[in-house]
């Protein structure tokens, strides 16, 4: 089922959607299409702070504003970045956001994209990308 999803054209919206990243210190522009459950894709771009901690990763932008839709399951996402609003090479996911999605998902079934292009990707899964992962259930 979650093989069956339009890749370019979650690409597609994670590359038009990069000219709205602000990145004014790193200069990295990265933006996040997130696919989820209901089949409503959700963006995000990073935003950064004059104060570096407090910016946030384009990948928990699009995430987290899924959640408060009442989204509770990301199917695939599609990220891509560079600098100076480039997308020369794939752009991995940081540690932090692997775990924020490790929260809403099955880690062997979500689909990461990394792209350079609508035909030019790579396509993992959580479970590749965060092995032995802590989520949820390990709560229960
Ligand atoms: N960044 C993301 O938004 N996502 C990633 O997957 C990697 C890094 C952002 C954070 C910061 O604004 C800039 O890229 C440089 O680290």
């Amino acid at each position: 089922m979650t093989a069956d999803f339009d890749r370019a054209a979650l690409i597609q919206a994670a590359i038009d959607n990069q000219k709205r990243s602000y990145a004014p210190y790193s200069h990295f522009n990265v933006s996040a299409a997130a696919l989820m459950g209901s089949g409503k894709m959700y963006l995000g771009v990073n935003v950064e702070n004059a104060s570096y901690p407090a910016g946030i990763c384009a990948e928990r932008n699009a995430i987290f504003h899924a959640v408060e839709e009442g989204e509770r399951k990301i199917v695939a996402i599609a990220i891509v970045g560079g600098s100076e609003y480039t997308i020369r090479d794939y752009c991995a996911p940081c540690g932090i956001c692997r775990q924020v999605m490790r929260e809403f998902c099955d880690p062997r079934e979500m689909k990461i994209i990394l792209a350079k292009s609508v035909t030019d990707y790579k396509e993992l899964t959580l479970e590749e990308l965060l092995p032995l992962s802590f989520g949820p259930d390990d709560l229960a």
